[in-house]
């Protein structure tokens, strides 16, 4: 038995939509549903609903032997777990982003303030450019930080920009590149080498038609 961590929401769909096509007999999985755990035993697949930055988690500690979580999960839980494939999907840039006219005033400011739900990834971006920031961490609408006087800037992933845009903040500086990655148990991947193999082939194969 696998037993497969799936992000809750946006990324779940599209990692579901894969997996589809990677193995046969589970268009009857049910995301929108409120179980937590649903299986396919003629499989021997187990999926289990988790929380997108919860992922790294679960396969880190062997609870699931095999994820699909974004970068900006891997990165900001610092897991130790095998990235074993870019899935192409779930593509946005982590930035840091603020008002327009704030730029220079930003980067010139003595005591400087970042809201974001990446702390890791904030306080290391901003270590590797030798600058030194207070980091606050805020667990979603971080583009309010800015606007109420919170902090001055945010990092943030932005995908399509359109919330950035609506409140009257632009990208500043670009960190880096998102999108989905398949990662797996590294005592599973020795463990349950055969199924393992399997299943990151099938996968695969989808990836290169
Ligand atoms: C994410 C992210 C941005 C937004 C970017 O938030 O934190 O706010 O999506 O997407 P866009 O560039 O397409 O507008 P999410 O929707 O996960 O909500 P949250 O702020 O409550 O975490």
């Amino acid at each position: 038995m696998l037993t497969i961590a799936l992000p809750k929401g946006r990324l779940g769909n599209q990692a579901l939509r894969l997996l589809n096509k990677a193995v046969d007999g589970l268009d009857k999985l049910d995301l929108s549903s409120r179980k937590l755990v649903l299986s396919i035993p003629k499989k021997s697949l187990r999926f289990i609903l988790v929380k997108p930055s919860d992922v790294p988690t679960y396969v880190e500690y062997g609870a699931a032997d095999i994820g699909i979580a974004g970068k900006d999960s891997l990165l900001e839980a610092q897991s130790k777990v095998y990235e074993v494939l870019d899935l192409g999907f779930g593509k946005c840039k982590m930035v840091v982003a603020g008002f327009p006219d704030k730029k220079d005033s930003w980067i010139n400011k003595a005591h400087r303030r970042v809201s974001t739900k990446y702390p890791n990834i904030a306080k290391n971006y901003f270590t590797s450019i030798g600058e030194n920031v207070e980091i606050i961490r805020l667990n979603g609408s971080v583009e309010l930080g800015p606007i109420v006087g919170l902090s001055d800037v945010i990092v943030d992933i932005v995908e399509s920009g359109k919330t950035l845009k609506e409140n009257g903040l632009v990208v500043l500086e670009e960190i880096c590149d998102i999108s989905a990655r398949l990662v797996v148990n590294r005592v599973s991947l020795k463990t349950k080498k055969n199924d393992m193999t399997w299943l990151i082939d099938s996968i695969e194969k989808v990836l290169e038609e």
